[in-house]
């Protein structure tokens, strides 16, 4: 796992846009895995800076998400899709029909999580993924627990990621109890991933996570540690605390 500590979230979300810039110049029709919350914003930000200022052209490239809550509408502020339009999707120039992001409201989620896990493989793999981490040492939402979802799955949220994503609602009752994730096989297949942290409230995963020298289920990030092409990206802040 290579580390790279940069001097605040401005410099780290430059240097995550840079590779992702990199990633497309080399292939212009990079399958993309994308992350929602705050971690991303900078590096959202600094990509429409690149394709406004730069050109970077993002007509080919396909996006998958990595998770959606269960029972929102796409159109809700909350949701994914709605913060992927809003955040990013709406200021590039990238084809609506090539985005993807699980469907929170389907009628059968289990045979959804399998069709999404497929069409990710028919797109030929996800080659650079885009990850933050929760507090928790969550990746997308695999929560710690006792076993790990290998596919696309619906699962349940703990309570301190519901705690932590109770700030983007009007009250923690509202935050929704499940939600589609990728698993962490679909995680595990893409071929180089970046993960960012930034902010002291992850300076305690990021330490627990850059000691390890086993894996663990109740740090769902360590798996990473079985990949051979993660470079994580913190902040100062996250590094030391
Ligand atoms: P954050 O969430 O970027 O809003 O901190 C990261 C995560 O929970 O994976």
């Amino acid at each position: 796992m290579k580390v790279i500590v940069e001097k605040n979230y401005e410099e780290l979300s430059k240097t995550a846009a840079n590779i992702i810039k990199d990633e497309i110049a080399k292939k212009p029709n990079l399958v993309l895995g994308l992350a929602t919350g705050s971690t991303p914003e900078g590096t959202y930000r600094e990509l429409i800076r690149l394709h406004k200022e730069e050109g970077l052209d993002f007509s080919q490239v396909t996006t998958f998400n990595l998770d959606e809550y269960v029972g929102i509408d796409k159109d809700h502020p909350n949701s994914y899709h709605y913060y992927m339009k809003t955040t990013l999707f709406d200021h590039i120039n990238i084809d609506p029909n090539n985005t993807f992001i699980p469907d929170g409201k389907v009628e059968n989620p289990e045979k959804y999580c399998k069709e999404y896990d497929r069409l990710i493989e028919e797109k030929g793999g996800i080659d650079l993924q885009v990850l933050g981490i929760g507090e928790n040492g969550h990746i997308a939402f695999n929560e710690p627990d006792e076993a790990l979802n290998v596919g696309t799955s619906v699962v349940n949220l703990t309570e301190s990621t519901i705690q932590a994503n109770s700030r983007f609602f009007d009250s923690i009752d509202q935050v929704p109890k499940t939600a589609i994730t990728m698993g962490i096989g679909s995680i595990m297949k893409a071929k180089k991933i970046i993960l960012l942290a930034n902010g002291k409230k992850k300076a305690n995963v990021i330490k627990e996570l850059l000691k390890q020298d086993k894996i663990t289920t109740k740090l769902p990030a360590s798996i990473l540690l079985l990949h051979p092409d993660v470079t994580v990206i913190v902040d100062e802040e996250a590094y030391n605390g």
